[in-house]
């Protein structure tokens, strides 16, 4: 439940007060909701070493100084990575004000870990210090590359979905793993083409990788409904065949309707169809912290607040339904 004025619910339910997320930060104690550290690759991802954040959304530029000024109630946030990958300035003030007073989630879009070029190891190196200094709940990126022979793309890129593939996606995520000292979430993108060469389907593809690497999930139930329509499958048979121990995290987002496609655009609210959806992913997976997506015609925090608000209501229900269905 929201309270105003200071960090909500889930934070409490975590054992936690304002005062001591400072004390931590200040003193070099991990907070409650920083995932463990990972000792190289002999550890096994384990869902409960991760925090129940509860509900949350995306921190954007337009609502800096809402959040930080107001201290709007909200489970936790989640920050581009890169955005706070810098030496210092306006970015790393905004983040230290936001950590302060909220769980904070880092979502990479750079790490590009399905390309054939070698891992970047300057970049890994910057993305540790500032996981080291942030203390996030976790680390995210995406399944996908964003460039290759050292141009990029500028986009999240879908993989062939082969055995070779994952073989050499998931020893990369492995090496990721071991840098960052921790695991990490990979997430699902959305997709407008496809290989010849696949094999698999996108949902064994994603399963093969995350078994193999021993990394976690995070699962966005938009880019599942959107895929799902731009290649005719049916996104019940994906959620349906993610395994629920890796599943660590939702993501929530608008898409753009183009009548023979969709676009992943997070300019719109929610769509009807992937509330449903992810009514359907709650009640495989429970109650997962979930995120609200909003990148382009970023509106007012109250709204997407109450997007964040709606995703408590329709968790809540789909966890009461199954409930009652069980005990009939
Ligand atoms: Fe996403």
């Amino acid at each position: 439940m929201y309270r105003q004025g200071r960090p909500s619910g889930r934070g409490e339910e975590l054992g936690l007060c304002h005062k001591r997320r400072r004390e931590g930060h200040a003193h070099g104690t991990p907070p409650p909701w920083a995932t463990p550290f990972r000792r190289f690759s002999s550890s096994t991802m384990n869902r409960s070493d991760f925090a129940p954040l509860g509900f949350g959304v995306g921190l954007r530029r337009p609502h800096y100084v809402h959040i930080l000024e107001q201290h709007p109630p909200m489970d936790w946030f989640e920050v581009i990575s890169e955005n706070f990958m810098v030496e210092g300035g306006r970015p790393l003030e905004v983040l230290e004000g936001v950590r302060a007073h909220y769980p904070v989630v880092m979502h990479g879009v750079s790490l590009s870990i399905g390309s054939s070029d070698p891992l970047n190891r300057a970049y890994l190196d910057t993305l540790r210090a500032a996981a080291r200094r942030f203390e996030p709940a976790w680390v995210s990126d995406h399944l996908c590359w964003t460039g290759v022979g050292g141009h990029n793309l500028h986009d999240l890129l879908p993989l062939p979905y082969t055995e070779e593939a994952v073989r050499h996606v998931a020893g990369r995520i492995r090496q990721v793993q071991d840098i960052l000292e921790r695991t990490i979430l990979i997430e699902n993108v959305s997709s407008y083409m496809a290989f010849r060469s696949s094999r698999l389907e996108e949902w064994e593809f994603l399963t093969a990788v995350a078994e193999e690497a021993d990394c976690a999930i995070l699962l966005d139930i938009n880019n599942i409904f959107v895929s799902a329509f731009n290649h005719r499958f049916d996104p019940l048979r994906y959620v349906d065949a993610v395994p629920v121990e890796r599943v660590v995290q939702f993501h929530l987002a608008g898409h753009s309707d183009h009548g023979s496609y969709l676009l992943d655009t997070h300019d719109h609210p929610i769509r009807a169809e992937v509330w449903a959806l992810y009514e359907h992913a709650v009640r495989r997976f429970g109650r997962v912290p979930t995120l609200i997506e909003w990148d382009d015609n970023i509106p007012d925090f109250e709204v997407l607040a109450a997007a964040a608000a709606e995703a408590r209501r329709r968790c809540d229900l789909a966890l009461d339904s199954k409930r009652l269905h069980a005990a009939e």
